[in-house]
Order: structure tokens, then sequence, then C-alpha cells
């Protein structure tokens, strides 16, 4: 099935903070962005999603300033893992950034999110850094690993 990509708007805000919540509850982080956020995010970094049966099954906020952009969050909701949409969002929302001269792509995951640290080193993704106790955990906290990626056309 074709992954149709769209650019989500404040409408979207509500489903995108759902599937947040479900995506950072405890003991993976400790909870999600609010509607009001994902409404921010909206307006000013650029927000795509993919829709399955009509509803948002997941999604990806990215920050763009200048030659550099930084992967906010990416995020598919529970039912829907596993099913190749991550990797589809993250390859049709950065290619149209070549196009707007981004060069360098960043983003931090948790060190302890296997999930996510495998989705992006399957898509090209290189180790740059560690960030000690970066992100707070019920039981304490957990290093955040920083990753970059050159985007080439
Ligand atoms: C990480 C996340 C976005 C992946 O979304 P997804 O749509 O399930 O990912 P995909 O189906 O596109 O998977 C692509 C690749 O990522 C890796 N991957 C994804 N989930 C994985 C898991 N649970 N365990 C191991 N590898 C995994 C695999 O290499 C996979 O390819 P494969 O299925 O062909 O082996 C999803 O698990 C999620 O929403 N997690 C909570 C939010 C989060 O942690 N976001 C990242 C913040 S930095």
């Amino acid at each position: 099935m074709e992954t149709v990509l769209r650019e989500l708007t404040a409408r979207d805000a509500r489903e995108m903070a759902d599937i947040h919540a479900q995506s950072f509850a405890p003991p993976y982080g400790t909870g999600g962005w609010p509607a009001l956020e994902m409404a921010t995010h909206t307006q000013k970094d650029t927000c795509c999603g993919v829709d399955v049966e009509g509803q948002l099954a997941a999604f990806i906020i990215i920050s763009v300033a200048a030659d550099q952009a930084e992967i906010l969050t990416i995020a598919t909701v529970i039912a829907a893992r596993r099913t190749g949409l991550a990797r589809e969002i993250l390859r049709l929302s950065t290619a149209p950034l070549i196009t707007r001269g981004v060069v360098d792509l960043f983003l931090e995951v948790a060190e302890d999110n296997a999930a996510a640290i495998a989705l992006y080193r399957s898509t090209g993704f290189i180790p740059m850094g560690r960030r000690p106790a970066y992100y707070r955990r019920a039981g304490g906290r957990v290093a955040a690993l920083t990753l970059s990626k050159k985007l080439s056309p």
C-alpha cells in the first residue's frame, strides 16, 4: 500500500498529542507533549503525518534552521507499529529538505530506546555524541545519544 504523507495543521494537534502520550508514557518517558504544544509546532516547524483508515497513525516534527534540521519527535500509534510507517515518514519528509538547502539532519534519542535507535541506524544516521542523564524516567535519568545524517541530492 502506498504511504501518503500530508502536512499537519493545528486541527491535527489533538491526534498528535494522543499518539505522543501513548508513545512516551512511563516507563518510556514522563508523558507526551500536550495538544497546545503540538499546535504551536504545526505553526513553526515541518509537521507531517500519515493516515491509516482515516486516522492519523504516525507523524514527525522537524525544526529547520538554514542548512540544519533537527527531528524533534517521531511517533507511530502502537497498533500500527512495525509496519514501516516511521521509515516511510522519515524518507518522505526529509527528501524535500534537500531542495530547501538542508545538509545536516540531527536528532537526540534516549539511550534505552532500542526501537528508535534501530530505526535511525537502519536509515543512515550515525552516532555523534552522548549527553548523560538527559531524559527523565520514573526511576531516574537516562542518557541521550545524538545522531546525525548528511543529506545529499
Ligand atoms: C520508534 C518508532 C517511531 C518506530 O516506528 P515504526 O513505525 O514502528 O517503525 P517502522 O515499522 O518504520 O520500522 C522501521 C525499522 O526500525 C526498526 N525498528 C522499529 N521498531 C523496532 C523495534 N520495536 N525493535 C527493533 N527494531 C525496530 C527496525 O529496523 C525496522 O525495520 P524492520 O521492521 O524492517 O526490521 C515507534 O516505535 C514509536 O513510535 N516509538 C515511541 C516514540 C519514540 O520513541 N520515538 C522516537 C523518539 S527519538
